[in-house]
C-alpha cells in the first residue's frame, strides 16, 4: 500500500509533491521519491527512510518546474532501498511513472523485456510498467499507456509523465485508490485525498478501468473501450485528520474495511491461474525438503499467536504435520526441543517483536529451519528468517491488528494446503474446491460489513458490562480467543474466551443471569456439542449471542440473537467470523468513549522484552 500524488500547473511541483506525500505516510513509510520535469529533462530524486530522509536530501537544491509525480513506499516486490524506490524509468528516461499495488505478471514480462535489451535497475514488479512503455510507445502518448494496460495484470494505481508529453499527466487504477484534485490553472492527483485537501476540496475519484488524461487546465477521462465518461465532482467535506482515516472515524475501523482488499491482495499471485494448486514462488519446497523436518513449532505473541493457533489445525488437517503452538516470551525460556529437524515459523505483523525475534534468532542457533510470515517488507525479522511470506495488509496503523489477522490466516491456510499439495494428503478435487471458496473470501468478506447496524445496536446494548464471555469450539474457539482478545484491548471490558466443552470445569460458576457471552458455532463436525454446551448457559440466564453461518436455521431457537455470516468451508468460517468480534469491539469501545486507536497502556509494536 503506497501512495501515489502527481502535479501539473504553473507552480513548484516538488512544493506540492513533498506536502501531499506527507499526508499519505501513512499509507507506506519505507522510502520515498520525487520526478519534476524542468523544462528539459526529468530530475528523479529517491531516499530510502521515512520521508524525512528525502526531504534532507534535497532541502539545498529543489528539484524546479510545474509537472511532477511523487511516491511514498511500502515495500511489496523488492527491499526498501534507493534503487527500489519509486519514481521508476525507461532505459531512455523519457518515461517516469508511479505505482501503487502489485503487477501480478511482471516476472514474464520483466523476461521477455530483458530479451528485448531493456536494463532493469531495480527488483520492483513495477519497473516493467516503465519498460513496456518504452517499448510499445508509437507517438501517441495515450494510446501506448493503453496498450501497456492490456499487457499488465495484477491491482494498480498508475502515474505517467513523459519528458516527450510535459503538457500532461496520463493516470488510471485497477482495484487501488486514485483522486483527481480539480484546482484553478493547475490540477493534482493522489492516491488519497488527505494529500490534496489543502489545495483544493472538489475532487474526480477514479473507477476501476478510467484512464485519465490531466493538463493544467482539463481533464479527459476515458473508460476502458476509450470512450469519454462525464464524471461528478466530488465536493469533500472532511477534515484534514478525518480524510487520513478515508472518511472513516478511527483507523481501526479504515482497517477493519480495509480487509476484503488486503485478503484479495495477500492470495494473488500465489494461486495457479486455472485454480487447481497454490503456487509459493517464495518457497519452492519439495517432498524432500518436508521431509527434512518432524515438527513445527509457530511462535508469536498477541492476534499473531492466535492466527498461529489456526495455522496450526490448518496444517495438521490438511498437510498431516504435527504443530506446536507457542507466545514467544515463553517459548525461548522453556528449553523448546529444537534442532535440525524443526521448522520454526515465526508470526509477526510488524516484524520487530523482540520477543518473537530472539526465538527466531535461538531457533536458528540451535539449528531449526525458519520461515517467517510477516506484513513488513525488510523488518528484523523477516532478515533473521531463512524464508519469507509477506501478507499483503499494507500498513496497519491501529494498535488492535485487525487486517494483520485475516491475512495472516489467509496465508497460513494457503501454506498449509501447498504443504498438504506436495505430500499428497488431499486430494485434487478437494483442493480445487478449497481453492474456488478461497477466492470469494473477499467478496464474503465484503458482504459481512455490509450491514453494521446490528451490531452497533448490540455494543450499545451490552457496551457497559463488566464481563464478557466467548465460547466456541474447535476453530471457533480461536477465532473466540481473538474475538475477547479485540474486546480487551479497546474497549477494556473484561472478556474471557473459553473452549465451549470446558466450560463446566470451572467457568460455568461465573455465569449468571445476564452476562453476554458471544457463542461460536460454524464447526459442523462438533456443532451438536456445541448446541448442548449453549443450551448449559442459556439454562443459566446468560445472554447469548449466537454466530452462525447462513442456513443456520437451528441456533437461533436457544439463543438471544444471532449473527449470520455467509457459508463457506469451516476451514474458512474464521476470516468471516472474525469480522463482527472486530466490529463489536469497536463498537464498544465507542460505546465507552475509549480512545480506539491508541488503547491505554498498549503499543502497537513491542520491541522491548
Ligand atoms: C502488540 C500489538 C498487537 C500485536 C502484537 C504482536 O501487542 O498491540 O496488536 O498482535 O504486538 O505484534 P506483531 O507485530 O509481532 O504481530
Amino acid at each position: 500500500m503506497c501512495g501515489i500524488v502527481g502535479y501539473i500547473g504553473s507552480g513548484e511541483a516538488a512544493e506540492f509533491l513533498l506536502e501531499g506525500l506527507s499526508k499519505l505516510e501513512y499509507r507506506g513509510y519505507d522510502s520515498a521519491g520525487i520526478a519534476v520535469y524542468d523544462g528539459s529533462d526529468v530530475r528523479v530524486e529517491k531516499s530510502v527512510g521515512r520521508l524525512a530522509a528525502l526531504r534532507d536530501k534535497i532541502r539545498e537544491d529543489m528539484p524546479k518546474g510545474s509537472l511532477g509525480i511523487g511516491h511514498t513506499r511500502w515495500a511489496t516486490h523488492g527491499r526498501p532501498s534507493d534503487s527500489n524506490a519509486h519514481p521508476h524509468t525507461d532505459c531512455s528516461g523519457d518515461f517516469v511513472i508511479v505505482h501503487n499495488g502489485i503487477i501480478e505478471n511482471y516476472l514474464g514480462l520483466k523476461e521477455d523485456l530483458i530479451e528485448k535489451g531493456h536494463a532493469f535497475k531495480s527488483e520492483t514488479d513495477t519497473e516493467v510498467v516503465a519498460h513496456l512503455l518504452e517499448e510499445v510507445y508509437n507517438g501517441d502518448f495515450e494510446a501506448s499507456v493503453r496498450e501497456v494496460l492490456r499487457r499488465i495484470e495484477g491491482s494498480y494505481s498508475l502515474v505517467f509523465m513523459s519528458k516527450k508529453h510535459p503538457d500532461r499527466l496520463i493516470c488510471t487504477k485497477q482495484d487501488n485508490p486514485l483522486v483527481i484534485g480539480l484546482g484553478e490553472g493547475e490540477n493534482f492527483v493522489a492516491s488519497d485525498i488527505p494529500a490534496i485537501i489543502a489545495r483544493t476540496r472538489r475532487t474526480f475519484i477514479m473507477n476501476d478501468g478510467e484512464v485519465a488524461v490531466v493538463r493544467k487546465d482539463s481533464i479527459e477521462i476515458t473508460n476502458r473501450r476509450g470512450e469519454p465518461v462525464t464524471k461528478k465532482v466530488f465536493e469533500v467535506n472532511w477534515n484534514a485528520e478525518a480524510a487520513e482515516k478515508g472518511g472513516y472515524e478511527h483507523f481501526m475501523l479504515k482497517e477493519i474495511h480495509e480487509q476484503p482488499k488486503a485478503v484479495r491482495d495477500t492470495m494473488s499471485q500465489r494461486i495457479a491461474k486455472d485454480g487447481s494448486a497454490i503456487v509459493m514462488d517464495e518457497l519452492k519446497w519439495d517432498a524432500e525438503f518436508l521431509n527434512s523436518f518432524n515438527k513445527i513449532y509457530i511462535v508469536a505473541c498477541g492476534t499473531a499467536y492466535h492466527a498461529g493457533l489456526v495455522g496450526k489445525f490448518y496444517i495438521e488437517k490438511l498437510a498431516r504435520i504435527v504443530v506446536e503452538v507457542d507466545v514467544a516470551s515463553e517459548f525461548r525460556y522453556r528449553d523448546p526441543v529444537v534442532d535440525e529437524n524443526t521448522l520454526l515459523i515465526v508470526v509477526s505483523q510488524s516484524g520487530e517483536t523482540s520477543d518473537t525475534l530472539a526465538a527466531l534468532k535461538e531457533s536458528k542457533r540451535l539449528g531449526a529451519k525458519t520461515l517467517a510470515i510477516t506484513n513488513v517488507v525488510g523488518s528484523s525479522i523477516a532478515r533473521e528468517a531463512d524464508q519469507v511470506l509477506y501478507t499483503w495488509a499494507g500498513p496497519e496503523i491501529a494498535v488492535a491488528s485487525t487486517k494483520a489477522y485475516t491475512t495472516q490466516l489467509v496465508l497460513m491456510f494457503m501454506l498449509a494446503l501447498y504443504m498438504a499439495e506436495i505430500k499428497k494428503t488431499v486430494k485434487p478435487e478437494r483442493c480445487r474446491e478449497l481453492i474456488s471458496l478461497l477466492k470469494k473470501l473477499p467478496s464474503q468478506v465484503s458482504e459481512t460489513l455490509s450491514d453494521v447496524e446490528p451490531i452497533k445496536t448490540f455494543a450499545k446494548h451490552y457496551g457497559f458490562n463488566e464481563d464478557v464471555f466467548y465460547i466456541g469450539r474447535s476453530l471457533d474457539y480461536d477465532v473466540a480467543l481473538e474475538g475477547a482478545l479485540k474486546l480487551k484491548e479497546v474497549s477494556y471490558i473484561h472478556a474471557e474466551a473459553y473452549a465451549a466443552g470446558e466450560l463446566k470445569h470451572g467457568t460455568l460458576a461465573l455465569i449468571i443471569e445476564g452476562v453476554p457471552v458471544i457463542a461460536l458455532a460454524t464447526q459442523k463436525s462438533v456443532y451438536e456439542k456445541t448446541l448442548s454446551n449453549i443450551k448449559e448457559v442459556k439454562a443459566r440466564d446468560a445472554v447469548v449471542i449466537g454466530i452462525a453461518a447462513e442456513g443456520d436455521e437451528e441456533l437461533e431457537k436457544y439463543v438471544d440473537h444471532v449473527m449470520k455470516v455467509p457459508e463457506t468451508d469451516e476451514l474458512l468460517i474464521p476470516l468471516l467470523t472474525v469480522v463482527p468480534l472486530q466490529l463489536l469491539a469497536y463498537y464498544a469501545a465507542i460505546t465507552r468513549g475509549c480512545d480506539v486507536d491508541k488503547p491505554r497502556n498498549l503499543a502497537k509494536s513491542v520491541t522491548v522484552e
